[in-house]
């Protein structure tokens, strides 16, 4: 998965697609949920707040007027965990000011952690591990009566395939085909925080598709932490048939997934990416070294020339297909060496972008046992060259977009700038563009904009038609 700081920020835009109904506040209580980590969670969030809202619950979108706070929380890297324990000593205040508010730990961290976080941190009430949702509403009632609650039992089958995400703002949605994971990278805690791999029934997500387009979503982002692992049995349907299921499904929308895993980028994936005008030309595939030694150490089950021939294979079927990746610098026992192949590795491919971390050790993986010989400023150092050459090669490839003609699929304002508004191309670049009153487009329209300047991370230009 891409592992993202996710920041909810309501967005303005004239028209945002809206997926369910929502219970509005009539002296009810009011949830906030507040979302770390990777886009799983994101979606998570939207089914927990989908069972809450069905209790009662009203969401607002701040802690200021909640009655319960919870916090979705990534254990992926131990900086992630410190994040949602600094996050905890802010929640104090508003405990002081609220007593009988209460504050829950739900994801990855409450999986890992369970009682711990009970015993350590006070203020938490509640700790409710990925595949226990459902009991959100019961656990929380009681907390309101002074009982602490637990639940993080991992489920083989719950993969919440009947609950339609609240999803409530934005034309871009987040869609999880399969839970958990099989895979055991020796770095990955997942497998332990998520459970075993299993998948959402391939009509229930041709269901959520349609249902999504007739709600005004433009954008969907088919999600797993290993998507080439789904599989419907009934139908005899596996990842490639599902894409192809969805993208005709909804001709117009546009289509996305994430995360693939390199051993398993099969050919027949990138015959029905290329088949399809909506699916768009972008792939995630993370690598996380360019050293065969390291790759094994790591369990990643492919090899430097594997994962350059399906890098081949890609561009020979799509030649346009943007790419970005995982890489990870201080892997147990890496050389100088190996870092130095992961560099050139990253230089061979020229990613249009990466996702570039410090190993962090993990507890129970395979890897926590290997030692965490890597010292901190030679990580850090690690880290520092890989991220300097991949904003290189971004900044050289969006220059070379100068000059060109992007569709794009208009989000709304920037972030920066009022009189700015943003969208994303096809292979996920945020482009830039003026906007007025006349500007004659909304959220979710398609415009192209001839590109005029770009950064590294964003591409600028002016609207050519609309
Ligand atoms: N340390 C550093 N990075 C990690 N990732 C997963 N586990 C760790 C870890 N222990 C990275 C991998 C993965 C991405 C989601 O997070 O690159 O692809
Ligand atoms: Fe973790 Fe590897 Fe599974 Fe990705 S494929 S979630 S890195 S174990």
């Amino acid at each position: 998965m891409i592992d993202l700081p996710v920041v909810q920020t309501p967005q303005n835009g004239e028209q945002t697609a809206v997926d369910a109904e929502i219970t509005t506040a009539t002296g009810g209580r009011t949830l906030y949920v507040e979302t770390y980590g990777c886009q799983m969670n994101l979606n998570d969030s939207e089914i927990v707040q989908s069972i809450m809202n069905k209790s009662g619950y009203a969401i607002v979108d701040g802690p200021d007027d909640a009655d319960v706070i919870l916090l979705n929380t990534c254990a992926i890297r131990d900086n992630a965990e410190r994040r949602i324990h600094e996050r905890l000593k802010h929640l104090r205040y508003y405990k002081k000011r609220k007593n009988d508010l209460v504050v829950g730990v739900l994801g990855c961290m409450a999986e890992r952690l369970r009682t711990r976080l009970l015993e350590n941190e006070k203020l938490v009430d509640l700790v409710i591990g990925p595949d226990e949702y459902r009991k959100t509403p019961e656990l929380v009632d009681s907390a309101f009566s002074g009982e602490k609650g637990l639940a993080v039992k991992l489920s083989r089958v719950e993969t919440y395939d009947d609950i339609t995400p609240l999803r409530t703002e934005g034309i871009s949605a987040w869609v999880s085909i399969m839970r958990g994971c099989d895979k055991f990278c020796t770095f990955c805690v997942v497998p332990w925080t998520r459970g075993r791999e299993r998948s959402r029934s391939l009509d229930g997500i041709v269901t959520e598709t349609r249902h999504l387009w007739d709600s005004g979503f433009r954008e969907m982002t088919l999600l797993g932490q290993n998507v080439n692992s789904y599989r419907d049995e009934d139908k005899d349907a596996d990842f490639s048939d599902l894409l192809a299921a969805c993208a005709e499904a909804a001709p117009q929308m546009r289509i996305r997934y994430t995360t693939s895993h390199p051993y398993d980028m099969s050919d027949k994936l990138i015959e029905t990416m290329a088949a399809y005008d909506n699916i768009c030309k972008y792939i995630h595939l993370p690598v996380q070294s360019g050293s065969d030694r390291v790759l094994q150490l790591m369990n990643r089950k492919y090899t430097v020339e594997h994962y350059l021939e399906r890098m081949q294979a890609i561009k020979k079927a799509m030649p346009h297909c943007a790419l970005s990746t995982d890489i990870i610098c201080g892997f147990p026992t890496e050389t100088e060496e190996d870092h130095q192949m992961t560099m050139e590795l990253m230089a061979q491919v020229r990613y249009d972008g990466a996702f570039m971390f410090k190993y962090s050790p993990r507890e129970r993986t395979r890897a926590w046992k290997m030692g965490d010989d890597i010292p901190d400023d030679v990580k850090t150092r690690r880290l520092n060259e890989v991220i300097e050459q991949q904003q290189n090669i971004s900044r050289e490839i969006n220059q070379a977009a100068i000059g060109t003609t992007e569709r794009v699929l208009v989000e709304g304002p920037s972030k920066r700038n009022a009189a700015e508004w943003q969208g994303r191309t096809d292979s996920n670049k945020v482009v830039i563009f003026p906007h007025n009153e006349h500007s004659g487009y909304i959220v979710g329209d398609t415009i192209e904009v001839a590109v005029e300047r770009s950064t590294s991370a964003t591409l600028f230009g002016q609207i050519i038609n609309s």
